[in-house]
């Protein structure tokens, strides 16, 4: 997997009468992708989170939403653990811009990375169940998965392609995330 961020992809939207182009991101990217994230989350957390990952032995999967040549948007997929085993990516930080938000680019953002994604046998993502319901997210229950975080079981979602079965399993992100609660 370790392919995922050298991955060319380039996609052209129309948003709004906006024309977004989605891609990878690009080494050239990095300082445009620190500001999206902290602004959009109004501090530095996932900011700092996403250049963890990338300095870390995780895969991980990038994208950015450009509009005028300027970044307005960005995901991210790292790898997460079941059993300190790789078992499949976790979605987040998924970041837009403020001035951005609520026009659709997220959705469009989320779309098209789960959609160069859908090899992948197991995804998750933590977070607004209503949101993320619909890009086929379920709750992970339904896959005998559970978070390591302590949140009320319907914001802990996956979305498996795969026969896979787990039974009661604990699904863990990098070590980096863990910075997230400090
Ligand atoms: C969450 C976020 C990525 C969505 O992107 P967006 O381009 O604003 O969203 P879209 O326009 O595609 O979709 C709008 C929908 O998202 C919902 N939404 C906006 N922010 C949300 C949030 N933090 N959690 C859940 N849902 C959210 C809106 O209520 C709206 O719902 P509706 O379609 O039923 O009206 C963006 O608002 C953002 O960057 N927020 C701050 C950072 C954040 O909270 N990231 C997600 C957690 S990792």
């Amino acid at each position: 997997m370790r392919a995922l961020k050298d991955r060319n992809v380039n996609v052209i939207y129309s948003v709004k009468s906006m024309n977004i182009i989605l891609r990878a991101e690009k080494e050239i990217d990095k300082d445009e992708i620190f500001k999206v994230n902290q602004l959009a989350f109004n501090r530095n957390a996932e900011a700092n989170l996403v250049n963890l990952i990338r300095d870390s032995d995780a895969e991980y999967f990038s994208c950015v939403a450009l509009f005028r040549d300027k970044i307005i948007a960005h995901i991210m997929y790292s790898t997460v653990y079941i059993d300190n085993v790789p078992a499949g990516l976790g979605l987040a930080p998924v970041a837009v811009l403020p001035e951005y938000q609520n026009r659709g680019i997220g959705t469009k953002l989320i779309k098209f990375t789960l959609n160069e994604l859908k090899k992948c046998n197991l995804i998750v993502v933590l977070g607004d169940d209503k949101f993320y319901s619909r890009f086929g997210f379920k709750p992970a229950s339904n896959f005998g998965l559970k978070s390591t975080y302590d949140v009320p079981e319907q914001y802990f979602m996956a979305i498996s392609s795969g026969n896979s079965k787990w039974q009661n399993k604990i699904v863990n992100y990098h070590p980096v995330f863990k910075t997230l609660d400090e």
